[in-house]
């Protein structure tokens, strides 16, 4: 059988392409144009670049690509959180605020840029959950965020907040007083969420934030992410090898490869119909989208198609 009639039917899927948000054409919530970065050394490597990309409100943006392609230095570039020998070496990262301003990252520093992130823009990196102080309380790690970015935020309040957060993010308020050693690494994990989630930002970069977990708490966490969004509005760049998983829940996906974005489309539109001879072949190395069963898309082709026996 070829590779393409194992491909979904677009017509089995549960979304038709005019029922989806065209997110080209969606205000942007950041925009990256022309971004490159080297590492300086005696042979500087170029790990990304001139990247030109948009992330729309409330899109859920994939980034795809081998182990080494530049995906974290980008979401360390972005987020200005890169170490030297990284260096910005062109291009803008604009930030277009809610309330109405723009800012270009590239060129805010201290006070500024600490009070930027976490505030508009979060992170959620991977192992992110064993970055908790081990001796300090869930509720008192939660807390200082607010209490370093909303000093004048009332105690009550805090604690008030810092439950609802819990809650949010499915650990729930009961384990305010809990140490971080008392949870799972699903549950730190979750505790991270929420931390990023304090501050309501318009953006959430997550790098592999699910890969040290093991599939089930993997699935619950990015319901919980889809969910959130819908209920939040911030928009995500999700970063993971596992191209199977950003199918499911990405709007679009970027392909990457050794510092380019080779391929940028619709998640559904890049898995039926890849253009880049890259992108091809990283779909074709996961059997289990091209394989008899492999009919798994986020739309829900593959429930369909298992329910009907086939
Ligand atoms: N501190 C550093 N100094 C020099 N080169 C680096 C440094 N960090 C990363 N690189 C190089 O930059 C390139 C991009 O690395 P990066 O970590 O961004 O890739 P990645 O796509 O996130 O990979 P993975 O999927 O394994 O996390 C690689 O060639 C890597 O070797
Ligand atoms: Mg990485």
């Amino acid at each position: 059988m070829s590779a393409d009639q194992n491909r979904p039917d677009p017509a089995a899927k549960r979304t038709p392409a005019d029922a989806r948000p065209d997110w080209h054409e969606t205000a942007p919530v950041v925009s990256i144009e022309d971004f490159s970065i080297d590492y300086a050394g005696e042979r500087p490597v170029h790990a990304v670049v001139d990247v030109n990309l948009t992330l729309g409100r409330g899109e859920i943006l994939g980034l795809a690509g081998e182990s080494g392609c530049g995906k974290s230095t980008l979401a360390y570039g972005i987020t200005r959180l890169l170490q030297p020998p990284g260096l910005i070496t062109s291009g803008r990262v604009v930030f277009h605020s809610r309330e109405g301003y723009d800012i270009d990252l590239t060129t805010i520093s201290g006070k500024q840029l600490r009070e930027f992130r976490w505030d508009k823009i979060a992170m959620v990196f991977q192992g992110a959950m064993n970055s908790l102080n081990p001796v300090a309380s869930i509720g008192a790690q939660l807390d200082d965020v607010f209490t370093t970015h909303r000093p004048t935020m009332k105690a009550k309040d805090r604690h008030a907040r810092c439950g609802e957060l819990l809650e949010r993010v499915g650990v729930g308020a009961n384990r305010l007083r809990s140490f971080p050693h008392e949870l799972s690494g699903g549950m730190r994990q979750r505790v991270m969420i929420a931390m990023a989630l304090a501050l309501d930002p318009q953006v959430l970069i997550m790098d592999e934030p699910t890969t040290a977990l093991d599939v089930v708490v993997q699935r619950e966490i990015l319901d919980e992410i889809t969910r959130l969004r819908q209920e939040f509005g911030f928009a995500v760049i999700f970063i993971t090898h596992d191209l199977p998983l950003l199918l499911e829940i990405s709007d679009r996906i970027a392909v990457m490869k050794a510092g380019h974005i080779v391929e940028l489309n619709d998640a559904y539109d890049l898995y039926t119909d890849p253009q880049d001879a890259y992108t091809k072949r990283l779909l074709a190395s996961f059997p289990s989208l091209t394989g008899e069963r492999g009919d798994f898309i986020r739309t829900g082709a593959m429930d369909d198609r298992l329910e009907e026996g086939r």
